[in-house]
């Protein structure tokens, strides 16, 4: 058995999730599940971002206390996540006394530890980025590149973190470790930012009382990246719970939008490098884009959740964040792609294929499905899939995995055309092709449970499998004929009613 310790980033609290959230923590969960299914000690942590400047500003103009107002929007988060069947093991808040136990552990380690020193800073702050920039990096107008929005001057009395003398251990590792970072498009991405040199970041700020004060100078508080990107190590007990920690640390993978790649693929690593911690691996995605736009909560791109739910199902939106958007680049996600792979992937491929089995299986068969046969041509294409499956969720690629387990549909839905076992008179030979599909539906359920739990846990009790879904463990399960026959089939409601497609305005 091995353990899988995935994290998502924690979002910040300044505003209701949108599906930009919904995409990683998706994303997190199918990986997880797959990992459950395989027997897997796992642990799943989402979570929010509770600190800083523009979160203690959004409460102060709903007139309520950071604390009250980060309470009620992580609900929120809490919700959205519920909704989409999301399985988090934990749901850490920066703001839990848990939390800041560890991050005054991991401050006071890298202060004895010599890395962190007091200065005056002097420069450029984007508040919605909370990170700093150089002049050479703004949009005309001085405009943060990423927010298109005004960026701030400061200057105040910080505590820095030593970050230029991590150069070359941060490419020492990056070297050693060539899938610490994936995929390569950003670990080079990472290596090219190291390269041009690392500047001293500041972690700490007098002008604000709201996060976590610094234990050896208690007028400072920590400021945000110090404190957020140690949510993942709190939560498997740094500082607080040590034998916990040493058990988790070594599998972390955090999953991250572009966005946060230098917080966590530079800092970070070096953060825990000098408190002689190992460095964690990072999966990079791209963005969800409307129009060619970053579909985000500062801008005008907003799609919420719950209302994509309501339109294409919970599974359905699972699917379509999975499949729609592959971890790594970016992609438009516009309705009208998301109705397109909808009416294709779910209602004509796998609900299709489930109906038209069951629907054959009783009028041919009697409704009872018997042996699959151990020469069918649907084994080999069976196995494949299997094995690309098990090969996309170990690269960290759930998009790869679902086109493994849809050239199963798709071979499955063209056995059928060529049997055309409806035409046939009931007998023996009808029986075993009907076998045969409704056990390559058995492994087609099998294998998208950890995509959509709730809509394959009724696939399968429609191809009348017992017990919960969740609780077969692969890829024992997966094996071709390792379910008993005799079974009755039963052709349920369409799992995937079709959507019309809106006509386009000529
Ligand atoms: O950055 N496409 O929080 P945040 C894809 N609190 N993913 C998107 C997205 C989009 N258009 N928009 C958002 C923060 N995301 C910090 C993180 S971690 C220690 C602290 C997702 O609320 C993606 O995962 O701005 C991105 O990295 C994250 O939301 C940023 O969320
Ligand atoms: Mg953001």
């Amino acid at each position: 058995m091995s353990r899988v310790f995935v994290t998502t980033p924690i979002y910040y609290v300044n505003a209701r999730p949108h599906v930009g959230h919904a995409y990683t923590t998706v994303n997190g969960d199918a990986l997880t599940r797959w990992h459950r299914m395989c027997g897997d000690d796992v642990f799943f942590l989402t979570g929010t971002d509770h600190h800083g400047l523009k979160i203690q500003r959004a409460a102060e103009a709903a007139g309520q206390s950071p604390q009250e107002w980060g309470d009620e929007v992580a609900e929120t988060f809490k919700t959205a996540f519920a909704a989409l069947n999301v399985a988090n093991d934990d749901f850490i808040k920066t703001s839990e006394p848990r939390h800041y136990a560890s991050v005054q552990w991991l401050l006071r380690k890298v202060y004895d530890n010599g890395f962190i020193y007091k200065g005056t800073y002097s420069g450029i702050y984007c508040v919605s980025c909370e990170a700093y920039y150089d002049d050479s990096e703004l949009l005309a107008g001085e405009l943060c590149p990423i927010h298109k929005r005004p960026i701030e001057h400061v200057t105040e009395d910080n505590y820095f973190f030593k970050l230029s003398a991590f150069e070359d251990r941060l490419l020492e590792w990056l070297t050693a470790s060539p899938d610490a970072i994936i995929p390569t498009t950003k670990r080079n991405e990472v290596l090219g930012f190291i390269r041009q040199g690392l500047r001293d970041f500041s972690i700490s700020r007098t002008s604000i009382s709201w996060g976590v004060p610094l234990p050896w100078d208690p007028e400072h508080v920590c400021y945000v990246w110090f404190d957020a990107l140690t949510n993942y190590a709190t939560a498997v007990g740094l500082g607080t719970d040590m034998e916990r920690f040493e058990a988790w640390w070594p599998h972390v993978l955090h999953l991250i939008g572009k966005d946060i790649i230098r917080f966590h693929c530079v800092y970070w690593p070096a953060m825990l490098m000098a408190a002689g911690i190992a460095p964690p691996k990072v999966a990079v995605h791209g963005y969800l884009l409307i129009g060619g736009e970053k579909l985000s909560k500062t801008g005008l791109t907003q799609i919420y959740p719950a209302d994509l739910a309501e339109e294409f199902g919970v599974d359905g939106i699972r699917y379509l964040l999975i499949r729609e958007v592959p971890l790594g680049n970016d992609a438009e996600f516009s309705h009208e792609g998301l109705v397109a792979r909808y009416n294709a992937d779910l209602a004509n491929n796998f609900g299709n294929l489930l109906t038209r089995v069951a629907t054959v299986v009783a009028k041919k068969c009697g409704g009872i499905t018997g042996a699959p046969r151990l020469d069918s041509p649907l084994r080999a294409v069976a196995e494949q899939a299997l094995a690309g499956n098990q090969l996309a969720w170990n690269e960290i690629r759930p998009a790869e995995a679902v086109d493994a387990t849809w050239r199963l549909i798709r071979e499955t839905n063209a056995f059928l055309e060529t049997n055309e076992p409806w035409k046939a008179e009931p007998g023996p030979a009808v029986e075993a092709v009907m076998a045969d599909a409704v056990e390559a539906c058995r492994i087609v359920v099998l294998l998208t449970n950890p995509i959509m739990p709730t809509i394959c846990q009724r696939a399968w009790e429609g191809l009348g499998l017992a017990g919960r879904l969740d609780d077969q463990r692969l890829p024992a399960a997966a094996a071709w004929g390792s379910a008993p026959s005799g079974r009755t089939v039963v052709k349920g409601d369409p799992l995937f009613p079709r959507k019309a497609v809106a006509a386009k305005a000529s």
